[in-house]
């Protein structure tokens, strides 16, 4: 099979890692990629906004399948512009991504199909808006209702802060907040493939660790580190989240003539009355991918086209973010990252790029907020932890900061409260 792979993060990098070892795949492309992908996949560059583009290359690779990274692609319609041509493509349909492109929307959905969630109100005026901040209470939360690169989300216990986010997140006349309930609980990602006729196959839940400093303090950025499986989940919680989220939104999406195919990310907070979804994308997360598809057994082509029921390997994984000085803020590029080979040839390690390029010397330096997805797998978490921050040891890159918790039991957060 020949396979084009959208993006250009860790998530991307994983990909490519899992479709390279994969029998079935002879040629794989990736665009534009990273110094990382660029050594096992043929770079091509590509404005991923652009649906006509995304399109156009499939079909100038021949792809007999893409698989589409990110969600600004999904949202804008690049799949549907790619089965228009007649092309197979691993990622939803632009109104079926609308469950991660609107959160007005995803709340609608799940409400109709009874899936819990937080109670939420959402409005386009300011003044209602602020009515209902109080009427919710501390600590408040505050959604902007479209994409926003894991920007549009403030959590505060000052008033202030929430009504600064109002404020921000309804300047334009299209803009849409959402105001929600607190939830109060451990966070688990849940991956579910659903095929074009509607089976659903879960991965293995994981978390994210979405806070920049150890101990969840600073601000959200895109995710700072992750781990699978999860040591202190119960054994019936996947199917639980099938049961009671993934396969009535499928479901309902069906109904309204929108059915959903590709991969349903469904954030969820396990609170003490049970779980709650916090979010879904429609995409691959960013970096639990890294962590899942290291532990991954079966060919992925055989995974995205719904071939087989996905089956991993025992033991852990972790991936541990390496970001660039100032991110999330203003992240600092053009910095050399020395030390690559030495960390990508301990056992077990997978040092993947997320935000790298090679500059006129060759040279790997850093071209993102999160530079590295540093992967790690081994016979249990605390062996996949010490090889993964053996391999971040190695990596030298100016200025760069990591999380020393990823994974680490004392610091999970698994209670309700905690
Ligand atoms: P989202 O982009 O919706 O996943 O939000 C980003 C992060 O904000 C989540 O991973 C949570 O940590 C936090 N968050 C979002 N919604 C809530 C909520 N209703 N209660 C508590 N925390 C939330
Ligand atoms: N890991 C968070 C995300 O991919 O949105």
């Amino acid at each position: 099979m020949r396979i084009l792979v959208v993006g250009s993060g860790g998530r991307e990098h994983a990909l490519c890692r899992a479709l390279a070892r994969d029998p079935r795949v002879d040629a794989l492309v990736c665009a534009p990629g990273n110094a990382g992908t660029a050594d096992i996949a043929e770079p091509r560059s590509l404005d991923v906004g652009d649906p006509d583009a995304v399109a156009v290359l499939a079909e100038q690779v021949g792809a007999d399948l893409t698989v589409i990274g990110p969600e600004v692609p999904l949202v804008a319609g690049a799949a549907d512009e790619v089965r228009r041509r007649g092309l197979a493509v691993f990622g939803p349909s632009a109104a079926a991504a609308r469950l991660e492109g609107s959160k007005a929307f995803a709340k609608q959905v799940m409400r109709a199909a009874g899936v819990p969630t937080a109670a939420a109100r959402d409005h386009t005026e300011v003044e209602p808006a602020l009515a209902d901040l109080d009427a919710f209470g501390p600590p408040y939360v505050v959604k902007y209702d479209g994409l926003a690169a894991g920007k549009g989300v403030t959590v505060t216990e000052d008033r202030e802060a929430a009504v600064a986010a109002v404020r921000a997140s309804l300047r334009g006349p299209d803009d849409r907040v959402v105001l929600e309930e607190y939830l109060d609980g451990p966070e688990v990602s849940l991956f579910a493939i659903v095929t074009e006729s509607g089976a659903i196959m879960p991965l293995l839940p994981a978390q994210d660790h979405k806070r920049v400093g150890d101990g969840d303090t600073g601000p959200n950025t895109g995710g700072m580190g992750a781990y699978t499986p999860l040591p202190w989940a119960s054994h019936g919680l996947s199917a639980e989240i099938v049961q009671k989220v993934i396969r009535p939104t499928v479901d309902e999406m069906a109904r309204r003539g929108t059915p959903f195919s590709g991969l349903l990310y469904a954030g969820l907070a396990l609170t003490g009355r049970g779980l709650r979804v916090v979010e879904f994308n429609v995409r691959f997360g960013d970096p639990e991918t890294q962590a899942i598809l290291a532990l991954l057994s079966t060919p992925l082509t055989d995974v995205l086209t719904g071939r087989t029921t996905p089956r991993f390997r025992s033991g852990a994984a972790i991936t541990v973010v390496v970001a660039a000085a100032g991110y999330p803020q203003s992240p600092r590029l053009g910095d050399p990252i020395r030390g690559l080979a030495a960390a990508d040839a301990l056992t077990g390690v997978d040092v993947l790029h997320a935000g790298t390029r090679r500059d006129e010397h060759g040279q790997v330096v850093s071209a993102g907020g999160r530079v590295l997805s540093v992967t790690a797998i081994g016979s249990n978490l605390e062996s996949a932890r010490g090889s993964a921050y053996e391999a971040v040891s190695r990596i030298s890159l100016a200025g760069a900061h990591y999380r020393t918790d990823i994974g680490d039991p004392s610091r999970m957060r698994h209670t309700a409260g905690a």
